[in-house]
């Protein structure tokens, strides 16, 4: 199908079904609020590695800890429910590039997966057997977004943003922000692929989908809403229905219980 044909992307966040799968022919993005109360936290902090709990201890404010802690374990919940494996059990490892995967062997099926938090907000990214990332980042009135756009974005980009109003341009350079590093995070080369060679060329028609310039494979990234005052993206290859899940706290305080 040309990509200019291609329907467009899911937009609602839904409750997800009771016995939720994942097919090989979808990505599944959830998205979750961070800011959880005391039972459904102290719940999900259980289930975290000794290396994760300490990891979390490291942040110096307490709604940091509290975050790290409820979207780490909010992973290893989602991952519990798609490979079956006991969330608190799971193995998960680096790749050279520090991209996060599961340890091999656990689990039956392949599982790929990404997860990004800002404040108050994470995205958590699977599919099967196609690589992918995510992003979101808290739109900030503040940021100087021109400076950062000059110093990580491809000249051309940089000079299309500078074209825009304000508004448009700082709507523009978090939808580029979120694109890139969706993309960087699936190749999982972290801070060794720089965001000025992750290029964007948005698809006509389709102002929320993209592809990287020069990728090799079938890449692509599509932007998301995760709610007002946030961008998110998430990027992967192949040809994928896209499928959006908001955990909710009814289903998180079923599973915990
Ligand atoms: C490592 C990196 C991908 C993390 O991104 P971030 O925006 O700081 O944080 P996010 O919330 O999006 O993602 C963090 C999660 O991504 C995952 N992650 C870590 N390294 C990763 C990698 N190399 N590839 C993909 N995912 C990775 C982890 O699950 C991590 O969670 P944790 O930190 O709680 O363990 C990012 O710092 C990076 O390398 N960016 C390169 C691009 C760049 O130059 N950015 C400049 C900003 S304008």
């Amino acid at each position: 199908m040309e990509e200019t044909d291609r329907p467009p992307a899911e937009s609602t966040w839904r409750q997800p079904p009771a016995g939720l799968t994942l097919p090989q022919n979808e990505l599944h993005v959830w998205r979750a609020r961070l800011d959880l109360a005391a039972g459904p936290l102290a719940a999900l902090t259980r289930l975290l590695s000794p290396e994760e709990a300490t990891r979390a201890n490291r942040f110096y404010q307490q709604r940091d800890r509290e975050q790290f802690a409820a979207a780490h374990g909010l992973l290893r919940l989602l991952v519990g429910r798609y490979t079956g494996l006991p969330p608190a059990q799971i193995g998960f490892a680096a790749a050279s590039g520090g991209k996060p995967r599961l340890v091999p062997g656990q689990s039956g099926r392949p599982l790929h997966f990404n997860l990004a938090h800002t404040r108050d907000l994470a995205l958590f990214a699977f599919a099967r057997e196609a690589e992918v990332g995510v992003d979101v980042e808290r739109r900030r009135d503040d940021l100087p977004w021109r400076k950062l756009a000059e110093r990580f974005f491809a000249p051309a980009e940089y000079a299309s943003l500078l074209a825009l109003p304000e508004e448009e341009g700082s709507a523009a350079f978090f939808a580029l922000w979120v694109g890139k590093e969706a993309y960087v995070k699936a190749l999982g080369e972290g801070l060794r692929m720089p965001l000025r060679a992750a290029q964007l060329r948005w698809s006509a028609g389709q102002q929320a989908q993209a592809r990287p310039e020069g990728a090799a494979g079938d890449w692509r990234v599509q932007l998301l809403a995760p709610g007002a005052g946030y961008s998110g993206a998430v990027a992967y290859t192949g040809e994928l229905h896209l499928r959006l899940w908001d955990a909710g706290e009814l289903p998180l305080a079923l599973e915990l219980n």
